[in-house]
């Protein structure tokens, strides 16, 4: 076994400064060349890359053994920094060289399935694969240091705000978020499952039932859910609740908290408050409750315009209690061809929309509706937006939903082709008065849209029975860029307006006694008012680390289909751990 040498620097860290210092570097070979008699050897760390150099004024043993590495070899070497002949711009330690005059070699390496470089074009599963492969790169390993100074700078600052951060426990009874669970078997009462938590939800608030006052946790969460670029079945929250507090007292210690971040770690300055939109204008504006403000395109509602109109589609919708609106591309008509605007037809059916009418304004207005409305009135569609020649406008008639949705998508979507989207602007906002419930249409009854302990608006209390659709929620989401980046909501602390939020949830005293029981009995000893808000910690690194996906700033993400590819999860257990469970794998899926 080779000692291991004590090294003086990192191989990102060396510059011109260091020339004439005795140095020692541990690492992977990332690349050797032999150039008969040099032999040069980049040396990498999570840190960067030092080219090594070894020449004829070694003894020739050390110089064979040099000769002997290949790719992705671990050694450690001792050497004296020198400047580069020629210098190489491109890398941080571009400047310098060392040369070697012993090295190490702690393990050798087989030839890689995956190369160790960041433009490489490596199927997704074989990376996740080999995962600790793609880790030594610099790009990913930047991002879990980055990810890990976000988690300093959260744990300080709440610290410094005076709350306590505790853990709650990872088996528990399901919790009212409203995803898949993911459950665990117990062994000891076989039949019987945990759950793994969704949220602290509960827990957090048995801790201000409690007295803790102010909780806050860096939180593994579990929702069976389908994936996306900005979900995962397992995922990190940063998860706070406060007692004897009103929406705006959560609100601006997220927005201190923000603004530590941005400050400490962006060097910006971010302007606070940040501004806020009802979940109604978020809609009726943006077409989504997660509205991305860096750029314009609002929507704009049509059926006053329309409502006389013979236009079968049109006049159909009108009739049935939808909407028609559209969006205005500034400069659009241009940059979108036919067959472009068919795409984005196309794509729109997967929000329902059964199609889309567009309009190219010019001295003449081109649109797809020419055979059916005169200029004048395209004209008239045109002044809603303070459309210019060179416009492109974009109307969707369907139900209002759909026509959200819709126009929603093709907002960013057009934003993103037209290259609006700079990942550097930062546009926080948040979005208050989201309704309490929602209606489930599959079910055929009201849900909470939050938790069913969220909080409903005072003015509003005595809709809960009759006007549900009209109650207000005191919920809050932070959003930045299009991406709900964290969830909250002041919560109800009063025992009968709990119990009519059951009622109007639909719920039987069963359930209600089965799932929260133990909540509401521990409010029947005290509780104070409160309220909190959990954030995405992966999404808030995606977004300040300009990454696509939260796979990029997660160490070992789930594939597409929930797998953890390097441990082959899930997997088959032996029929023996099966029995001691009591649990039997129906055949037809073993088969599978
Ligand atoms: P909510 O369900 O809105 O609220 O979740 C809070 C935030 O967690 C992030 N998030 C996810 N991130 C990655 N993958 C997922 N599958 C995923 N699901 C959610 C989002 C979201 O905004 N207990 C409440 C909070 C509260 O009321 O205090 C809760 O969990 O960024």
């Amino acid at each position: 076994m080779a000692d291991v040498l004590k090294r003086t620097h990192m191989c990102g860290e060396l510059r011109k400064e260091d020339g004439g210092k005795k140095v020692v570097l541990n690492g992977w070979v990332s690349k050797r060349r032999n150039l008969g008699g040099l032999i040069f050897c980049d040396l990498r760390d999570k840190t960067g890359i030092t080219q090594i150099v070894f020449d004829d004024s070694v003894p020739e043993e050390v110089f064979n053994k040099a000769d002997s590495v290949r790719s992705e070899f671990v050694i450690g070497i001792c050497g004296t920094v020198r400047e580069r002949e020629s210098k190489n711009p491109q890398m941080d330690t571009g400047d310098i060289e060392v040369l070697a005059d012993r090295i190490t070699v702690y393990s050798e390496a087989e030839t890689p399935p995956i190369y160790v470089k960041d433009d490489d074009n490596v199927d997704d599963n074989l990376k996740l694969k080999y995962r600790y492969l793609d880790l030594r790169k610099k790009s990913v390993q930047d991002s879990l240091s980055f990810r890990h100074r976000i988690c300093n700078i959260v744990r300080n600052y709440f610290d410094e705000q005076g709350f306590t951060e505790v853990e709650t426990p990872m088996l528990v009874r399901s919790t009212p978020e409203g995803a898949r669970d993911f459950l665990v078997p117990s062994r000891v009462h076989p039949g019987s499952f945990y759950a793994l938590p969704q949220s602290p939800q509960l827990y957090k608030q048995l801790l201000m039932a409690g007295g803790t006052d102010r909780y806050y946790q860096i939180v593994k969460c579990f929702r069976d859910e389908d994936l996306r670029a900005d979900r995962q079945p397992e995922f990190t929250q940063i998860d706070l609740e406060m007692s004897f507090v009103e929406e705006d007292d959560v609100i601006s210690v997220q927005e201190g908290l923000m603004k530590k971040i941005f400050s400490e770690l962006m060097g910006k300055d971010l302007e606070t408050p940040f501004p806020r939109l009802t979940y109604r204008e978020a809609m009726e504006r943006f077409g989504s409750d997660k509205p991305d403000i860096r750029f314009g395109f609002e929507l704009k509602k049509l059926n006053d315009i329309f409502a006389d109109t013979q236009f079968k589609v049109f006049s159909s919708v009108l009739e049935t209690g939808g909407d028609i609106r559209g969006i205005c591309i500034e400069g659009g008509a241009d940059k979108f061809s036919r067959k472009e605007i068919d795409k984005l037809t196309e794509a729109i059916k997967s929000y329902k929309a059964r199609g889309m009418v567009w309009m190219k304004i010019g001295d003449e207005i081109s649109s797809s509706v020419n055979k059916f409305f005169s200029q004048e009135k395209l004209r008239q569609v045109s002044e809603v937006f303070g459309g210019k020649n060179g416009d492109l406008i974009l109307i969707v008639a369907d139900r209002p939903q759909v026509v959200f949705d819709s126009l929603g998508f093709l907002r960013r979507e057009i934003a993103q082709r037209m290259g609006l989207l700079r990942d550097d602007d930062y546009r926080f906002l948040w979005v208050v008065d989201f309704p309490l419930f929602e209606y489930d249409e599959d079910e055929g009854r009201y849900k909470a849209m939050h938790h069913p302990f969220t909080s409903p608006a005072s003015e509003d209390v005595d809709k809960i029975k009759e006007e549900p659709d009209k109650v207000r929620a005191r919920a809050y989401d932070i959003v930045l860029n299009g991406v709900e980046l964290g969830g909250g909501s002041i919560r109800i602390h009063d025992m009968d307006l709990q119990a009519r939020m059951f009622e109007a949830l639909g719920m039987e005293q069963d359930e209600i006694e089965e799932k929260f029981g133990f909540l509401l009995e521990a409010f029947r000893y005290g509780v104070p008012p409160h309220g909190g808000l959990a954030y995405g910690l992966d999404r808030l690194v995606m977004l300040l680390a300009h990454k696509a996906s939260i796979r990029d700033v997660i160490a070992f993400p789930k594939n597409q289909a929930a797998q953890c590819m390097v441990s082959d999860a899930p997997g088959e257990v032996r029929d023996e751990q099966l029995d001691e469970l009591g649990i039997g794998v129906k055949s037809n899926l073993q088969e599978k």
